[in-house]
């Protein structure tokens, strides 16, 4: 090739490249992805990010002939400030479509505007405090609420012969939601509750509150943390206080035995009864595709919990969404597309409730129990089609 002709070719090259950046650009669907990436709740964006990766190492990261590209943002923990920044330059700066994440109540809460006033849809893969999609019609969320989660527990303990319970609770929505719930669903069954307490979501020192259970005496306790170390600590002064020796039982949302921190846990969880959406312990071709596929991107230093199934689900729900509207992004679009829809999801059959844009789900009993050396939650009955009793 002369000169000349290579120079030529050089133009035509660089009048395509700028004929393609805005095709390539066009092609793009952005999605933010606000999440706790440092600090105690720091497993929360991993989970899920590691839940939304094994979906497009699965599913490719192409639908309806756009790219999907994940610009991830650290809210360091639960700070509404933060997220609310992070959202609005992820919104003005980045040019993203569509925000996901949210492991925290109090981040969603505070980014739930924003979706409104620039009518960007926000899929909520785990934040599960009930009123959160009534903050702005264009959530979804792809996770569970913990009236969902704590009503059927109430139901159980109540066919069980328990009477008596005393709650104890982080202090924050999805505990005082748990709690609601779950004393609501207790009494109409004729069950009686004792006693609470609510327990800091920053940095809890739980000695002392397990004392005072200890001290009332109750049948049972039910408990609500939020997943991850603070189960842990709470079933250690459990333990070393000596509750069940006194004939009180532990009765839980699945949050206190997410399979991060169950084997950490070890054998003072066996025989702990909760109420849960998600078991990677369940029995499905959908959820064991998704548990290959989580440690074939993610390697093995977290187990896949119910975060990384929402993260998981919520690709699910965006890939589906694209392939209707024909890779608009457009938000009123997107939400109508999602409203109504059914997913497979590793948990089981799920769909978005049109109305409240919740998920309807079926809702386990498990117990904790030692299968092949490993702790697992079993389910042995269950609760299906929940609604969030919340919104009813
Ligand atoms: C929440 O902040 O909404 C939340 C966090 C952790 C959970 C459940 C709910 O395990």
């Amino acid at each position: 090739m002369n000169i000349k002709s290579w120079s030529r070719m050089a133009a035509l090259g660089a009048i395509c490249a700028l004929a393609a950046s805005p095709v390539l650009a066009q092609g793009t669907v952005k999605l933010g992805l606000v999440g706790e990436f440092s600090g105690p709740f720091a497993e929360y964006g991993q989970q899920i990010y590691g839940g939304m990766k094994a979906y497009m190492k699965l599913h490719g990261d192409t639908v309806a002939g756009k790219k999907i590209e994940v610009i991830q943002k650290d809210t360091t923990g639960p700070a509404p400030d933060v997220a609310k920044r992070l959202a609005q330059e992820l919104i003005s700066r980045d040019k993203v479509d569509m925000l996901v994440g949210f492991g925290l109540t109090p981040n969603a809460m505070a980014v739930a505007p924003v979706a409104t006033e620039t009518k960007t849809p926000m899929i909520i893969m785990n934040a599960a405090t009930s009123s959160i999609t009534t903050k702005s019609p264009y959530i979804v969320r792809v996770s569970m609420t913990l009236p969902q989660v704590a009503t059927p527990m109430a139901i159980w303990a109540a066919k069980n012969g328990i009477k008596h319970v005393y709650t104890a609770i982080s202090d924050y929505g999805p505990g005082l939601d748990a709690e609601a719930a779950f004393s609501k669903a207790f009494k109409a069954a004729g069950g009686e509750i004792v006693g609470s307490v609510h327990m800091p979501l920053k940095n809890p020192e739980f000695a002392p509150f397990i004392q005072r259970i200890k001290d009332a005496k109750p049948e049972a306790v039910f408990l609500f943390l939020p997943a991850g170390e603070q189960g842990v600590a709470f079933m250690k002064g459990f333990k070393e206080r000596g509750l069940a020796e006194a004939g009180i039982k532990l009765i839980a949302t699945g949050d206190i035995t997410d399979e991060s921190v169950l084997q950490t846990m070890g054998d003072p969880a066996l025989g702990l009864v909760t109420s849960f959406h998600y078991s990677a312990a369940h029995d499905s071709p959908e959820n064991r595709t998704f548990l290959k596929a989580y440690t074939e991107v993610n390697g093995t230093k977290l187990s896949p919990n119910f975060m990384a199934v929402a993260g998981y689900d919520g690709m699910a729900a965006i890939y589906a969404a694209l392939q209707k509207t024909g890779g608009s992004t457009d938000g009123d679009k997107i939400l109508a597309a999602m409203k109504g829809m059914k997913i497979d999801s590793p948990r089981g059959p799920i769909s978005i409730d049109p109305e409240t844009r919740d998920v309807i789900q079926t809702m386990y009993i498990r117990e904790v129990k030692k299968v092949g050396g490993k702790l697992e939650n079993v389910e042995f009955d269950k609760f299906p089609d929940q609604k969030d009793p919340g919104k009813m």
